[in-house]
């Protein structure tokens, strides 16, 4: 087979091979190929277990009826969502006290996609990612080809980046609030601090929500609960983690009307972006998440939101009685553990799944920072997360 003369995208050659959970997934395969008779319990990716709600499973039962209908089928959805979801959303943000109007609201079928695709609204500006964080906000900005620097997230600082040293230039600045991987939540001050740089350097900061309805106490929710970040903001969120909408695929991105730069509105651009790539979330799965998002559906989250804290305490229980520092479980799926006796990330990997038979994902695949850090999952089932917790304390 002769190579083709064509050129690529020569970005490629500055990511790692393998995405994070593919890396993971084919370590975990080689080992189960290893070893049939393992049973392997995974606290590795973030995907939920329990089952939809009531409601949400009920209007789309009601959704695929309409769609059996000639009188009520419909075809294309419109590419930023239907009215009633982008109303529904918007409607959900005056839970925490803040009003959008309804077009600034789009609706998609993932976070992820969301945060890749973004970078295509920019030129070449500097961009500033904590470490560590989700590996999509690094990945697709080197795919972009856009130069990166790191917002070091330690211990020292709480695992919460501040934009004290970081000059006068603007910037596109990634924020995820509950973090992946650490769990770490800004407090309104603290956000507040990234708000007035972005307004006072005329960056933009791009929000990453998706783990807001794991927030316990009085943390926002939204940035556009802090005061300016209307002029300065982007937010991402889903329903991915908040409805166990992993495989059903709905999120949404809010830009605000106020986003304009180079004679250009944000809200604009990103909609004809939309137009032009994505033909829309499906009626039926649109239909579901405006039931998750309805009082009483949300109800219904709330509670899968609640059996997955539950999890995590019972992590958490463990991993302080064998004395192992960790972040995150409150406010949070994920806790973040410091490998045990010095080992790096992915050492502490392969131990655990030799001896324990556990997963997780290595700090070190999250950034640099990450290494020696350890990321636990809250959303397996109830019983396999019990178990993985005795076989933890066992070995720990
Ligand atoms: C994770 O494990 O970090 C998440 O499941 C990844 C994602 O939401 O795409």
């Amino acid at each position: 087979m002769s190579a083709m003369s064509i050129k690529v995208n020569p970005n490629f050659r500055n990511i790692a091979p393998n995405y994070l959970f593919s890396d993971v997934a084919a370590r975990v395969a080689a080992y189960t190929e290893a070893h049939p008779e393992a049973r392997i319990l995974r606290l590795g990716v973030g995907d939920v277990t329990l089952p939809l709600t009531g409601r949400v499973i009920a209007a789309m039962a009601g959704a695929v009826a309409e769609m059996a209908d000639g009188a009520t089928f419909r075809g294309y959805a419109p590419e930023s969502g239907y009215d009633f979801l982008r109303e529904a959303v918007a409607r959900h943000y005056e839970r925490f006290g803040v009003a959008l109007a309804a077009r600034e609201v789009f609706i998609s079928d993932g976070a992820k996609n969301d945060c890749g695709n973004l970078t295509e609204l920019f030129g070449d500006n500097p961009v500033f990612i904590p470490d560590p964080v989700y590996p999509v906000y690094l990945d697709s900005n080197l795919m972009a080809g856009r130069k990166v620097t790191f917002l070091p997230a330690t211990r020292e600082n709480d695992f919460l980046p501040t934009p004290e040293g970081l000059g006068a230039e603007a910037a596109i600045i990634y924020i995820c609030s509950p973090n992946n991987p650490t769990g770490a939540v800004y407090d309104r001050e603290r956000l507040g601090a990234w708000v007035e740089h972005a307004l006072r350097t005329g960056s933009l900061i791009i929000y990453d929500a998706a783990y807001e309805a794991f927030i316990e106490g009085d943390v926002p929710h939204s940035i556009f609960e802090i005061e300016g970040a209307r002029a300065c903001a982007i937010e991402v969120a889903s329903l991915s983690k908040t409805a166990g909408f992993t495989g059903t695929r709905c999120s949404w991105t809010v830009i605000p009307e106020e986003l304009l730069a180079e004679g250009f509105s944000l809200r604009d651009m990103w909609e004809r972006r939309q137009a032009t790539k994505f033909n829309g979330v499906p009626y039926v799965v649109q239909r579901g998440a405006e039931a998750a998002l309805s009082p009483e559906g949300y109800a219904e989250c709330l509670e899968l939101v609640g059996y997955y804290r539950e999890n995590a305490e019972l992590i958490a229980s463990a991993l302080r009685d064998r004395d192992v520092f960790f972040t995150g479980g409150a406010s949070s799926p994920y806790l973040w553990m410091r490998c045990p006796r010095g080992m790096g990330s992915w050492e502490f990997f392969d131990w655990l799944l030799a001896t324990a038979q556990v997963v997780g994902t290595p700090g070190a695949g999250f950034g640099a920072e990450g290494e020696g850090y350890f990321r636990l999952t809250s959303f397996g089932s109830r019983e396999s997360t019990a178990e993985a917790v005795e076989r933890l304390r066992a070995c720990l």
